[in-house]
């Protein structure tokens, strides 16, 4: 059987009110790292964070944090993001005119790459920059907003990038996002996944909630 994959609670589905505390609850909750949606209003139609609410978050958790940048142009925004606490960085190819710049300036800032593959963006972007991958998320909606249903070619779609990350030696982690709830989750990992993105999954119910939350995502009891 597979191990529990990474949970990476997205804090697009907290309480923006409490982003303090929300993010503490998910550490003492079980979660592995915490996941930063950053919308721009401009790639996708809806603006969420900054980097000073990043900085400011960092002092309330030990997680990881894995920041999805759903900005463009991107380049301009990566050092401020890293600056801010940033353990994980990662671009949609169609956000700047140069992936593999991209991906290098994110590991010569100190951290993790990740290259995200929206519903229509086909694998093969992955071919050139391979080695300079330290993660793969796979989108399971289309990127904007949380709460939406998990399309199901996904799945599909994570196999394939299992069997390329394995034939290329790659062990770059392979993350889905969108829609990802305990009814899906077991068939995300046993497809090749080993870390799950989840907003409406984990923050449903409310803190005396999440526990029980990332437990049903892990594929364990609480
Ligand atoms: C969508 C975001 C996702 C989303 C996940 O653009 O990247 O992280 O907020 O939320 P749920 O789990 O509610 O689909
Ligand atoms: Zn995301």
């Amino acid at each position: 059987m597979a191990s529990p994959p990474l949970i990476c609670p997205s804090i697009l589905a907290s309480d923006f009110a409490k982003l303090g505390e929300e993010v503490a609850a998910i550490e003492a909750a079980g979660a592995d790292w915490v996941h930063v949606d950053v919308m721009d209003g401009h790639f996708v139609p809806n603006i969420t964070i900054g980097p000073d609410v990043v900085k400011a978050l960092r002092p309330h958790t030990t997680l990881p944090f894995d920041v999805h940048l759903m900005v463009a142009p991107v380049d301009p925004w990566l050092e401020a993001y890293r600056a801010a606490g940033a353990d994980v960085l990662s671009v949609h190819p169609e956000s700047g005119p140069h992936l593999h710049r991209t991906l290098g300036r994110i590991r010569q800032l100190g951290a993790k790459a990740g290259v995200v593959l929206n519903p229509g963006t086909p694998l093969s972007v992955l071919d050139e920059v391979i080695d300079l991958v330290d993660l793969v998320l796979l989108m399971s909606v289309n990127p904007g907003f949380g709460g939406q249903s998990f399309i199901d070619s996904a799945l599909r779609k994570i196999e394939r990038t299992r069997a390329l990350l394995d034939a290329a030696g790659s062990k770059a982690h392979l993350q889905v996002d969108g829609g990802v709830t305990a009814l899906n989750a077991g068939a995300c990992v046993a497809a090749g996944a080993d870390a799950l993105v989840a907003g409406t999954a984990v923050f449903k119910g409310g803190p005396a909630c999440y526990a029980a939350n990332i437990a049903g995502l892990k594929g364990v009891a609480a």
